[in-house]
């Protein structure tokens, strides 16, 4: 399988378009679009995880994504989205010129993008729309008939709903949020992309145990970086109302890639412009390093 990362950023980018802050105004410092991972299972057709606000910028960077060979074609075959938020979904109406793709996603997830935000009615007056239900657990395939295949399966992370759904059924514990596991039968290469976790969900051990590479949410380097973020019992307030564990303290996920099996590559993507980890030369950055994890640049690329 072909893995390439296609965006790494948070929602807002880095820099932040909105944001004077001494990181996003650095010169020198790479640039993120907001993330986005692109896997092939023969490096012809490509599927989406997560459909970025920057899904252009993207397809007209990474040569593996640009359109051919015909005239009109594109390798872009599909979409699967770990949750609905804004920046993991903007991207489907700006793909609408592609005549339509297929889109995975979870119940709660295309409920949302049916009602509360509804791309699927917008786009489908543009071309021919297909949206599938992934129950978590349950696994399936990615690729043409008789052609290279990737199994995927989703594993549900947490119930953390998009603002603009603050108000959405279902809500208890329903999949707002997965995580894929991607196995490509014939190298036997496994990749897992969780780039929400709001919590080490449970399971999601065993999903990682054998990858070959773990795509990890990386948005906060500790608990109270964000701004206006107001400590309280549950540590974090505002920030860790959004879902997303810091890579540093003690529910951090550093740790957890510091006592994983030393095989698996972990790769950080999501990074806010507020994670010092966006800078290569932090002490941060370094830290991650020194703990076995990385946190690349948009268009790295690589075969599992
Ligand atoms: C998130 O990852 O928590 C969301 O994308 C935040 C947002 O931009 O609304
Ligand atoms: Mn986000
Ligand atoms: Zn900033």
């Amino acid at each position: 399988m072909r893995v390439l990362l296609a965006g790494t950023a948070a929602g807002g980018g880095f820099p932040q378009w909105n944001c004077a802050c001494p990181r996003c105004t650095a010169p020198g410092l790479p640039h993120r679009t907001q993330d986005s991972l692109a896997v092939s299972p023969d490096g012809r057709g490509w599927y989406l995880l997560n459909a970025s606000p920057d899904v252009r910028a993207q397809v007209l960077t990474h040569p593996p994504l640009a359109a051919g060979p015909g005239p009109r074609e594109t390798p872009l075959r599909g979409v699967l989205l770990t949750d609905a938020e804004l920046d993991h979904t903007l991207g489907l109406l700006l793909l609408r010129e592609g005549g339509g793709l297929r889109v995975w996603a979870t119940e709660p997830v295309l409920g949302a993008l049916a009602a509360e935000f509804p791309v699927r009615s917008l786009v489908s007056r543009y071309g021919d729309w297909r949206w599938s239900a992934v129950a978590p657990g349950e696994p399936w395939e990615l690729g043409e008939p008789g052609g290279r295949r990737l199994e995927v399966t989703a594993l549900p992370v947490s119930a953390k709903r998009p603002k603009y759904a603050a108000a959405a059924e279902p809500a208890a514990d329903a999949p707002w949020v997965v995580a894929y596991r991607l196995r490509d039968p014939v190298t036997g290469g496994v990749l897992v992309y969780a780039p929400c976790l709001a919590r080490w969900p449970e399971g999601f051990d065993a999903l990682v145990a054998d990858a070959d590479c773990v795509v990890l949410d990386g948005t906060f380097h500790s608990a109270h970086e964000l701004p206006g973020a107001t400590a309280d019992a549950v540590g974090g307030g505002a920030q860790r109302a959004m879902g997303h564990l810091p890579m540093v303290g003690p529910d951090g996920t550093l740790d957890r890639v510091r006592r994983a099996r030393p095989a698996t590559r972990w790769l950080y993507t999501h990074l806010n412009n507020t994670n010092p980890v966006v800078d290569p030369g932090s002490a941060e950055h370094a830290e991650v390093r020194a703990a076995g994890a990385e946190a690349p640049p948009d268009g790295t690329e690589f075969e599992l």
